[in-house]
């Protein structure tokens, strides 16, 4: 029998204030110890254990949990959700921060007609948010990674989670698999932190990076797993103050800077730390890959330090030479500042270090200090790092030679 649509609509109206009176005579100790109000998407629609769209269930329970004259947690109850396009947005009136705790998984629906932006599950607009719960969102790529655009030319798969437009606020706990295109990606943000996440998808899932950050100021990244098929960590246009420490990345491409000087209009990146890291059979360690025929752009300030590669295929490389083919031009991206500092481990490649920069605004200050590679597998001894236009400072060990 069919419930009329408006009907059903009142009914979960109703379920859903009466869900939350009863919340609000449960305390729950929130962190700061006021009274959380909890809302709980099943009590709004979602339905676990089936394959049907419980979006709409979510999106209704973020809807009074934004709206909350109290502080609030919206609760994914253990079970298994499917949701297709999954939109939370804000601004909120409820007091900061709003918790989303993911208890349970979240299967991504695999029709990706259903995705009209480019995200799966999107937070926007919002000035505090966690995200925890130890809870797993699955992307199920694999039936959509057969239509990945490696030449870029049509919109992305759908990102598994987007923060865009989002202020102090923190992803923790939180496991990725399979996402359809990147895991995690925030963009046009800032004061975020990101911990003890992990990630997990095929090393050969076409362009489903890690973390992709970009137009984003002061974000801290430490203690994950990231194995993927694209970069474990991505950085891109317009981000500075970034801390990245504690990742266990592979397998993957390593943590990149780039691909920058694509677009017009792109802005600077400034103040990249990237420390204490291990990387096993990745295709890159330390990269920063920029555009021929890129627009004029700064990259600076960046340390890579105490890095341990295992069986990496390129450990410390600058491609300021990318779409080489397409682009006649040299790149505009002027590489000032950029230190690499105790990096060691095995290489599966005879050239491991590869400064290659731009002809027509050379690097300024690449710093190369404690360098230890051995080669792993029958390849003879290493050759010395390759340069062009690049202009060293050396210090401590260089194995293989400097340039
Ligand atoms: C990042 O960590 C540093 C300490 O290492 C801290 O001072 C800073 O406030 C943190 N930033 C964010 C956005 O968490
Ligand atoms: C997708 O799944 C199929 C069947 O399990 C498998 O053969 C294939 O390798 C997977 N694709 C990737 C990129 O992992
Ligand atoms: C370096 O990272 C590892 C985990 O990857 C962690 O166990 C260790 O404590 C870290 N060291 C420092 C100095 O932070
Ligand atoms: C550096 O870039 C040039 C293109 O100008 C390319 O031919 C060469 O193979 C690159 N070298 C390395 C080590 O990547």
């Amino acid at each position: 029998m069919a419930i009329p649509k408006v009907v059903g609509f009142v009914l979960l109206l109703g379920i859903a204030i009466f869900s939350s009176k009863v919340a609000e005579c449960a305390p729950f100790g929130s962190r700061r110890g006021l009274l959380e109000t909890v809302f709980d998407v099943t009590k709004f629609g979602a339905r676990p254990n089936t394959e049907a769209d419980s979006a709409r269930g979510f999106m209704m329970a973020w809807r009074s949990a934004c709206q909350s004259s109290g502080p609030a947690k919206l609760v994914i109850p253990p079970g298994t959700f499917t949701t297709g396009e999954t939109i939370f947005q804000g601004p909120c009136s409820s007091p900061r921060p709003i918790t989303i705790e993911i208890q349970g998984t979240v299967l991504s629906a695999t029709d990706i007609s259903l995705y009209t932006r480019g995200a799966w599950i999107s937070i926007e607009h919002v000035d505090g948010i966690v995200v925890t719960g130890g809870g797993t969102l699955n992307g199920q790529g694999n039936s959509s990674w057969q239509y990945a655009d490696k030449s870029g030319s049509t919109p992305p798969l759908p990102s598994s989670l987007v923060f865009q437009t989002v202020k102090s606020s923190s992803v923790n706990n939180i496991n990725f698999v399979d996402s359809k295109g990147v895991h995690l990606k925030i963009t046009d943000s800032s004061d975020i932190t990101v911990s003890k996440i992990k990630i997990t998808a095929p090393g050969t899932s076409p362009n489903t990076d890690g973390l992709h950050i970009s137009q984003t100021i002061n974000i801290n990244v430490t203690d994950s797993d990231i194995g993927t098929g694209d970069d474990c960590i991505g950085i891109g246009d317009g981000t500075s103050n970034v801390y990245i420490s504690n990742i266990n990345c592979g397998p993957g491409h390593g943590i990149s800077i780039g691909s920058l000087g694509k677009r017009l209009n792109e802005k600077d990146v400034k103040g990249i730390i990237i420390r204490n890291c291990t990387f096993h059979s990745t295709s890159n360690g330390a990269r920063i890959k920029t555009y021929m025929g890129s627009p004029s752009l700064q990259v600076s300030d960046v340390v890579y330090e105490d890095l341990i590669l295992d069986n990496v295929k390129n450990p410390i490389v600058i491609d300021q030479h990318y779409h080489s083919k397409d682009r006649n031009e040299p790149s505009k991206v002027k590489l000032v500042d950029i230190h690499f500092k105790n990096i060691r481990g095995t290489t599966n490649s005879k050239a491991p270090v590869a400064l290659n920069c731009s002809e027509a605004l050379p690097c300024d200050g690449i710093e190369l200090v404690d360098i230890d590679l051995a080669p792993i597998g029958n390849i003879g001894p290493l050759l010395a790092a390759t340069c062009q236009n690049a202009k060293t400072i050396l210090g401590g060990k260089n194995n293989p030679p400097a340039c």
